[in-house]
């Protein structure tokens, strides 16, 4: 008891310090009111028990359609950038695998709802396939087969009293937009927006969160140097005509939702943004790791997330002068117009962060190359990730660091001015083993981390384990998975079969405990 009174004292005192701080700011008094809110709230129903995440908490896990949907080509569903790349170069899969039947889940979506009821789950993220609803690429022609899939699977969810959380792309593209140029073609904007609004106006009734467009860092950072389809080696120009691409196409589609939608289906949308912590490996690198973060984070969310908007300042004329310095005549990152800045700017109603480590960061040493990911950061910026020797590292881009997360959530706390952090991804990648103790670490050591943020006043409202079974890891194909429950790929009928992760968040779920 005195130790609970303890906490509770310990906590009022927090907020009082934060109230005084606060309290000259009028800018801020809408904030301090959510947060005195929030303090009741938070008190009233876990106070007796600190370790215990509030009842309105959602506990969610997530897939995405290429990963698990198989089915490639069943019914009128169009090639996907996938589809076409496995097909066409088997050999950049590790272990050779491909997605054609992947997880099987369009035809065993049923036992995937099942695994959500036995996980206990409040919310379940999964992705529409572009080319399974739109064959074409276009809106001319519906899928009706498509169509229902998704409304099988959002209805079955809700009959469980599962919340549908909606991913409308998930690096899938149609390969008839990839031959026009993809994402490095502006007109992807409208490509883009025209598919949302089908996806709206054909699930918006009955879906709340929506994910524009997943990890659009990885989206056209990933595509250009080579490790996700359409596997081009283009480390210069593509990425940065995708960047501004991709954050256009996400604010029209808002905007549109807006305009259509949002007065019916009052629904939230956001982009989901991949965020690593990153840790400045001497004092000396402090000024480097914060260009790193604009490079990786800044430029995907200072547009759409910062008051200001528009590209990190610093940045664009970072990279803008090697550009010059380079011989090219523009900058490889288009600048925005004003109109576009306004577009862009404020176009989320949550923010939706994917987090799964930490990285040290260093300038390279003259003559030194980057042995991980070598043009992520390091031709732009200099730089090289590593782990800290004290980290539990996984593999060469992956380490445990727990609080590097509770940065990460502090950071976007004070950085941006948001109302609601909605994890929609974080896990750890294993080999396909069974046993996996480690993941069951991970995820405590993770949420646990959320609980102290939450403490602090971070408006973190869900957690989605990545991901909800073992599936098709892109160019690692089936070597490194994630899932919770495991997948017998080579079993016709793909058993599902749950982990001792499985065991232990269906238990944190029930009990809303550690
Ligand atoms: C995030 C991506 O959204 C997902 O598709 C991928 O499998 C995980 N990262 C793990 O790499």
């Amino acid at each position: 008891m005195k130790v609970y009174l303890k906490q509770i004292v310990e906590r009022l005192s927090r907020y009082l310090s934060k109230i005084k701080t606060f309290y000259t700011n009028s800018v801020r008094k809408m904030y301090l009111a959510g947060l005195v809110v929030f303090s009741v709230l938070f008190v009233g129903c876990c106070g007796s028990e600190p370790l215990r995440f509030p009842t309105w908490f959602k506990f969610g896990a997530a897939s995405s359609a290429y990963q698990v949907e198989g089915a490639w080509n069943v019914s009128d569903k169009g090639e996907s950038i996938w589809d076409y790349l496995v097909h066409t170069r088997p050999e950049i899969v590790a272990g050779g695998g491909n997605g054609d039947v992947a997880c099987d889940s369009y035809h065993l979506w049923r036992r995937d709802i099942q695994m959500c009821e036995e996980l206990g789950l409040d919310t379940y993220r999964f992705s529409i396939s572009w080319s399974r609803l739109l064959p074409s690429g276009y809106p001319n022609i519906i899928s009706e087969d498509g169509k229902n899939y998704y409304n099988n699977l959002i209805d079955g969810l809700l009959e469980k009293g599962i919340e549908p959380v909606v991913t409308v792309h998930h690096f899938d593209l149609p390969q008839s937009l990839q031959d026009l140029g993809g994402w490095a073609n502006p007109l992807i904007v409208d490509w883009f927006t025209d598919y949302a609004q089908v996806v709206f106006s054909l699930f918006g009734d009955r879906v709340t969160y929506w994910v524009t467009i997943n990890e659009p860092f990885i989206l056209c950072e990933g595509v250009f140097p080579l490790f996700l389809a359409p596997y081009y080696d283009d480390p210069n120009i593509g990425r940065y005509l995708c960047n501004k691409n991709v954050l256009v196409a996400h604010a029209k589609a808002y905007r549109m939702y807006d305009d259509l939608f949002r007065s019916k289906y009052n629904g939230k949308l956001s982009l989901s943004t991949l965020f690593f912590w990153f840790e400045p490996a001497t004092p000396e690198d402090e000024e480097i790791t914060d260009l790193m973060f604009e490079f990786w984070e800044g430029r995907y969310a200072h547009p759409i997330f910062s008051k200001e908007g528009g590209w990190p300042v610093k940045l664009e004329k970072n990279l803008a002068d090697n550009a010059r310095m380079e011989g090219y005549s523009h900058p490889r990152l288009p600048p925005f117009t004003s109109e576009e800045i306004d577009l862009v700017r404020g176009t989320y109603d949550y923010f939706a962060l994917q987090h799964f480590t930490s990285r040290l960061v260093r300038r390279l040493r003259p003559g030194e190359r980057n042995p991980m990911w070598p043009l992520i950061g390091s031709s732009e910026m200099g730089i090289i990730m590593e782990s800290h020797p004290s980290w539990v590292s996984v593999n060469d881009w992956f380490a445990i660091w727990p609080q590097g997360f509770h940065k990460q959530l502090n950071w976007l706390n004070t950085t941006y001015d948001l109302k609601e952090i909605f994890i929609t991804e974080n896990g750890i990648p294993l080999g396909p083993d069974v046993d996996d103790t480690l993941r069951v670490e991970y995820h405590r050591s993770y949420l646990e981390q959320i609980l102290q943020a939450l403490h602090e006043g971070v408006p973190i409202t869900g957690y989605t384990a990545w991901t909800l079974m073992d599936n098709f890891e892109w160019v690692s194909g089936y070597t490194v998975q994630f899932g919770l429950y495991s997948v017998n790929f080579t079993d016709p009928m793909r058993t599902r079969t749950p982990r001792t992760s499985a065991k232990y968040y269906a238990n944190v779920t029930r009990t809303r405990m550690l």
